[in-house]
């Protein structure tokens, strides 16, 4: 078992992460909370809660908690006004105090609104997070980003509120499906590009030993579990490190530390995401796409060189197939550019790699729409096995 510990200004939190570690979930978090919490209102799905609820309410009630389930929709539809509405409703309707807290057991979409309910009812209580998907163990889970989505865009509305405590049982990752997990693995190749050589190759030679389309073969093995409480310590060690830097993503800091480079990939990822309706792409598969497409830039602005550009290629084809998009239309994908630039400020920032492990933040301005169109057809028109698909790349030209 190894703990990560998250150093804020004003609170400190600890991130567990371990194998089998569901069944103890009650001690975790009576150490998490203070001893006045008697009732923990447990934030889920049918899907995850059919799977992992059982355990995790064992664990709770034989410490002595009283639990209340309260269960939303399964997928990023669910993440609105609705959703909030209803959890901040059983809450109401359960008489949850300011000692009590929220637990949210499932992948981001139920820690970013289980997150969100609990930084705003009763002015904010405890909140807890047992992520259940690769991307909300690396990504998600730390940090206390939380919110919902509008018909205006991904996130829009939100809080930051850190949790009191994660809890990552590596063992709930043998049940992710196929695509699930090459969403979170793009998440994982992010904070390597970002973050650090070693931590570039150490992600790249975990998926070549264990490539995420057998993956639920390998729980049996004990030098996988390890490799991977390894891997995702790091991971959420170097996230941790950037947060307790730059908490609320300070909005006039540019430097190669500030929380805003944990958005690389992220700017054509959201366009993708929202002119597909977010019904064509995982939020990681989008951040995929978007990775290479920044890589691409960052080559055509003579920053990123090719040789790096091909290694990052290769660890994305590691990870699993995109779903197509080389027929979505550039031009919406630079409408949705152009609105996310509305939206702060007229100042829109690209997260460009400099090197692998090196991150470079740059304004708009600097990149010509010329690039980015080029960009787009490369990272699209071209399959990540680096055939060209000549086809595709007719349509989009
Ligand atoms: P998700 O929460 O929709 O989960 C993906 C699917 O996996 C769902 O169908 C879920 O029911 C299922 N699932 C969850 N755990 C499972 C398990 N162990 N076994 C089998 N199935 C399981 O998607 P996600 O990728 O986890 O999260 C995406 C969301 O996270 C997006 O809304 C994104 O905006 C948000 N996000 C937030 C932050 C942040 O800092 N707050 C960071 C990155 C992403
Ligand atoms: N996922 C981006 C952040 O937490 O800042």
């Amino acid at each position: 078992m190894k703990t990560v510990q998250i150093k804020l200004a004003s609170e400190t939190y600890n991130i567990t992460v371990g194998h089998d570690l569901l069944k103890d979930c009650g001690n975790w978090v009576k150490k998490c909370l203070t001893a006045n919490t008697k009732k923990i209102v447990i934030v889920s799905n049918q899907k995850v809660f059919g799977l992992y609820g059982e355990i995790v309410l064992n664990g709770l009630e034989t410490v002595g908690f009283q639990c209340l389930v309260c269960l939303i929709g399964d997928g990023e539809k669910y993440k609105n006004f609705r959703t909030l509405e209803k959890i901040l409703k059983f809450c109401g309707q359960q008489k949850i105090s300011r000692t009590d807290a929220i637990l949210a057991l499932g992948g981001g979409v139920v820690g970013d609104l289980a997150g969100f309910a609990a930084s705003i009812y009763l002015r904010g209580i405890a909140f807890l997070q047992i992520p259940t998907t690769l991307l909300a163990v690396v990504d998600s889970s730390v940090g206390g980003k939380t919110g919902i989505n509008t018909e205006f865009g991904k996130n829009l509305v939100g809080a930051f509120h850190q949790p009191s405590g994660v809890l990552v049982d590596i063992q709930t990752l043998k049940t992710l499906p196929k695509r699930e997990l090459t969403a979170g693995f793009c998440e994982v190749i992010k904070h390597g590009v970002i973050g650090g050589k070693d931590l570039f190759e150490t992600t790249s030679d975990f998926l070549k030993q264990y490539p995420p389309a057998k993956f639920n073969k390998f729980f049996d093995l004990a030098d996988f579990i390890r490799q991977s409480e390894n891997l995702i310590a790091e991971q959420v060690a170097f996230k941790a490190k950037i947060v307790a830097g730059d908490e609320k993503e300070e909005i006039s800091r540019d430097d190669s530390q500030s929380r805003k480079i944990l958005n690389f990939g992220h700017t054509v990822g959201h366009a993708l995401e929202k002119i597909t309706d977010y019904r064509r792409f995982k939020h990681g598969e989008a951040v995929g796409y978007g990775m290479l497409v920044a890589a691409e830039i960052s080559k055509n602005l003579d920053i990123f060189p090719k040789h790096e550009l091909k290694s990052l290629n290769e660890v994305v084809h590691l990870a699993g197939k995109l779903p197509n998009a080389a027929d979505l239309s550039h031009e919406a994908i630079l409408n949705a550019l152009s609105h996310d630039k509305k939206n702060i400020g007229n100042s829109l920032k690209w997260v460009l790699p400099e090197t692998i492990g090196k991150p470079r933040i740059v304004d708009a301005k600097e990149i010509s729409e010329q690039i980015i169109r080029k960009s787009l057809q490369t990272a699209f028109g071209e399959k990540l096995n680096g055939k060209r698909n000549n086809r595709i790349n007719k349509q989009i030209s």
